[in-house]
């Protein structure tokens, strides 16, 4: 199945450098592991042969999931004591570009497709939606992907990330996200069998609504704004970009599930909030090497979110004006990281939760 480099206005497709720049989801994931054993270990598991099926809701590239996956086929393996077959159906939705998924289940030599009886495929559609039959999953594995709406309800004025909006808008991103966020969770429970688990790393804020990501995401903007000053993007275009995300405070995780009807279904075994340590920072301050952290910083800043607000540019844009802009989006955030690394230091909240289908 093929990528596109054109996602719907509001959509979060990662850009193709993803697999290359996705060290800090990578640090998340590191976190969700404990859980992912706990699953691994008290989780219904098949006894007769039958496959274990398991999710992988919002893949990206698939560098990422590689290690989870590979403890889940040990880990069930480990719990029946047999070559229990393992289906995984990686998910996303279809803007993902699932030839970089592909290429590294197959090329990668830490895959964990390599084993016996392991069975991959993929599925390109958003994880609000129904992906699997009543009953079909024994677990459920979500890595900094619940985060990303299904749709924007309208522009930040004045700002690109979500985290900055204010008055009636922050409201209907507020609500926009219980929604998404209530029919992820009625989908997963339909999905998962009795005795299944489901393990969610979302992308979060603390409780004054501070996703940790403020400072970068300032520069971002002030960066776009000025290529809009430049007209390297027109002024309407700017104000039609926004980051399609919502990072949920932990009561906002947890609310629906304490609640009819999904509290009757679905039980909370454990949930924390966790503030990721700044992996570019940490280096920089090790090698002083302030253009190694720019370039990381952007790298990063640009497979994950310039998809996303370069939808916002008009249809008829060329691919050299497109390419410009990209460049100008480049060179701004670049010096503006070199200058002042402290000024974007990130520390990225991520709430972890590990829920049974009772
Ligand atoms: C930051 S990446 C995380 C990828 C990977 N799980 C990891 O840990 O590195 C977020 C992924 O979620 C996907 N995503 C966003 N909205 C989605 C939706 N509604 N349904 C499925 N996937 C979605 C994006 O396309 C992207 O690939």
């Amino acid at each position: 199945m093929s990528g596109s480099d054109s996602p719907q206005v509001g959509e979060g497709a990662m850009g193709h450098g993803y697999a290359r720049h996705s060290r800090v989801q990578h640090r998340a994931a590191d976190h969700g592991m404990p859980l992912l054993h706990r699953a691994l270990e008290t989780m219904v598991v098949p006894r007769d042969g039958s496959p274990f099926r398991v999710a992988d809701l919002g893949a990206a590239a698939g560098t990422n999931s590689l290690a989870p996956l590979r403890a889940v086929v040990e880990g069930v393996r480990a719990r029946t004591g047999a070559r229990t077959p393992v289906t995984v159906v990686h998910t996303d939705i279809p803007a993902n570009d699932f030839n970089a998924l592909f290429d590294t289940l197959t090329g990668s030599p830490d895959s964990y497709v390599q084993e016996p009886d392991v069975y991959a495929c993929a599925q390109a559609r958003s994880f609000y939606e129904p992906l699997f039959p009543t009953a079909e999953l024994h677990l459920a594995w979500s890595a900094i992907a619940v985060h990303w709406l299904s749709r924007v309800p309208g522009p930040v004025m004045g700002h690109v990330f979500s985290s900055r909006a204010t008055g009636a808008v922050r409201e209907a991103l507020r609500e926009q996200s219980r929604q998404d966020w209530e029919a992820f969770l009625t989908h997963r429970a339909r999905e998962l069998r009795s005795g299944g688990q489901l393990v969610v790393l979302g992308g979060a804020c603390t409780d004054d609504g501070a996703s940790g990501a403020e400072g970068l995401m300032d520069a971002a903007d002030d960066v776009l704004g000025d290529l809009a000053r430049q007209g390297l993007i027109t002024s309407a275009e700017y104000a039609r970009m926004t980051i399609p995300t919502w990072n949920r405070t932990a009561e906002e995780f947890l609310a629906p599930l304490r609640t009819e009807p999904l509290a009757e279904v679905l039980k909370v075994e454990e949930h924390d909030l966790v503030a990721l340590p700044d992996l570019h920072l940490e280096r920089f301050e090790e090698s002083g090497d302030a253009a190694a952290f720019a370039e990381g910083v952007t790298g990063f800043f640009q497979a994950a979110f310039q998809p996303s607000l370069f939808s916002a540019l008009d249809p008829g844009r060329s691919e050299a004006e497109v390419s410009a802009a990209a460049g100008a989006l480049a060179e701004g955030l670049r010096a503006r990281a070199a200058a002042d690394p402290k000024a974007v230091e990130t520390h990225w909240h991520v709430v972890t939760l590990r829920i049974t289908r009772r």
